[in-house]
């Protein structure tokens, strides 16, 4: 059944405008497998001789990832880093997730692992239990010869220093559930502490600091400490499955599509309102259609509930469908300089990683296509279609962007269908003038909406590229599909 006519109109005369490709970033916790078993596993034959997984390192090679946000997350509101440098590492307990740290991988391990994959550290600091001191001091090992901390760096085997420039101040630590949480008042003056020494000790650093979609915190955040910021980092996870692992199904997953980019907007106005727009940007830097699973408590029942994020099950056609979306709202806002999947390894992340090898979930394809098949501008378009609609929710059930190089002569256009069951024919124009001709098309949809990957069938859902024979601007676009069409 053929869906009514929809189009997708390109405006090539207003110009296009490149964005930031920081938005296909990543996030890495210390967080149940994520690190340990999952990036470092020193001893398993698929690691090197420092312990960081060789095939890891390869996938994530594929996506091209642009930086790496480390090590949490609420871990990081009582972390101290300097336990994990050095040759003497002694475990600590972890406050937030309730288990032993054994500090084998710290900051050293992190940034070497981000140059074997090619990406930037971002590290998140400690404004919980922390203080401005030990956040400046850590920019300090990092970014300095000279002084305690730079002198140490350099005794542990780094000589040269690790020029990390992207750095936040805190994470959620408006919410209850944080360590070390704190109030709008008390938040905006910590923070503006907090970045004076940061930039007293590198004033070349990009800093970012915990905000929300929310007037009354992020207003006051700006009002003491914008002078000092980048960006604001915001989080989202729109399947809340903290407490009760109980995954929504894909049409409930669908009618909560529009929900980043109202986020995004929200963000915007109180950026503008004030007065930082243009200056200061977003960093959605947790973002995940599933909420982490990790109810409250510190038994081995608690704990070992965590293994619910490994189902890969769970990872389907709406996880690949609403990340396209998400990365299509972040292509649409210039004021959105950074995203990072949450988390980037196991838990809800695009790839699973296991003793005997990994399994690339669909979220990872949608990454690999974003990352490798768009072009490097976005230019500006008019889509029209018809509603999804869900228990009385509806969604615009197209989601198209069009990109472009600089010359405007090579295009790919992003395209999601979120209907779970009709092929959308959309009529596609520049201009006022249909696309016509062979072009090819990449498509990732599986064999139905609720199709993913797992060990026992690892490419059940994979991109198909073919070529497409447009006639008079007709493209059909299957059921819950991403789709990028070159030409
Ligand atoms: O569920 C994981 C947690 O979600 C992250 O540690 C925190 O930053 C966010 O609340």
């Amino acid at each position: 059944m053929m869906a009514n006519q929809n189009f997708t109109h390109i405006e090539t005369h207003r110009g296009c405008r490149p964005y930031n490709r920081m938005i296909f970033g990543q996030f890495l916790e210390h967080f149940h497998r994520q690190v340990y078993g999952g990036v470092f596993e020193p001893g398993s034959p698929l690691a090197d001789a420092k312990g960081f997984r060789l095939d890891v390192i390869a996938a994530l090679r594929e996506l091209r990832v642009p930086i790496v946000r480390w090590p949490g997350g609420c871990f990081v509101s009582a972390y101290h880093w300097a336990r994990g440098i050095g040759h003497d590492r002694q475990p600590s307990y972890d406050k937030a997730w309730r288990v032993e740290e054994p500090n084998t991988f710290g900051t050293d391990e992190f940034i070497e692992w981000c140059r074997l994959i090619g990406a930037e550290p971002y590290i998140c600091t400690n404004a919980g239990t922390g203080s401005p001191e030990e956040m400046s001091d850590w920019v300090e090992y990092c970014n300095l010869d000279i002084g305690r901390w730079g002198r140490l760096r350099q005794a542990n085997g780094y000589v040269k220093p690790h020029q990390v420039c992207y750095w936040s101040i805190g994470n959620e630590n408006y919410g209850s559930w944080e360590m070390g949480a704190k109030t709008k008042e008390e938040w905006g003056r910590f923070v503006a502490e907090s970045a004076k020494m940061m930039k007293r000790v590198d004033p070349s650093i990009k800093l970012l600091a915990a905000a929300l979609p929310d007037v009354d915190w992020t207003l006051n955040l700006l009002k003491q400490a914008g002078q000092y910021l980048d960006c604001v980092s915001i989080h989202g996870y729109w399947d809340p499955l903290w407490q009760k692992d109980e995954p929504s199904d894909y049409a409930t997953c669908m009618t909560r599509a529009l929900e980043p980019e109202v986020a995004i907007r929200t963000t915007e106005q109180i950026i503008g309102v004030a007065g930082f727009e243009g200056q200061i940007g977003i960093a959605f830097d947790e973002w995940n259609l599933r909420g982490w699973h990790h109810p409250d408590g510190n038994s081995m029942r608690a704990i070992g509930a965590r293994d619910r994020n490994d189902i890969n099950a769970t990872y389907t056609m709406a996880d690949a469908v609403f990340s396209a979306g998400f990365l299509n709202a972040c292509l649409r806002h210039p004021s959105v300089t950074m995203a990072n999947m949450a988390p980037v390894i196991n838990a809800r992340g695009p790839l699973f990683v296991h003793p005997k090898g990994i399994i690339k979930r669909a979220t990872f394809h949608v990454l690999a296509m974003y990352a490798n098949l768009l072009e490097e501008y976005v230019a500006q378009n008019w889509t029209s279609c018809e509603m999804f609609t869900h228990d009385g929710n509806s969604v615009p059930a197209l989601d198209v962007v069009a990109t472009c190089d600089a010359a405007r002569e090579r295009w790919a256009i992003a395209a999601v269908n979120r209907h779970p069951l009709v092929s959308i024919r959309s009529h596609i124009a520049f201009e006022g003038k249909s696309l016509t001709g062979t072009h090819q098309m990449t498509t990732l949809s599986g064999d139905s909406p609720d199709a993913c990957n797992d060990v026992d069938h690892p490419e059940r859902v994979v991109p198909v590229t073919k070529d497409v024979c447009v006639e008079q601007g007709m493209v059909d676009f299957p059921p819950h599909s991403v789709n990028i069409v070159k030409f």
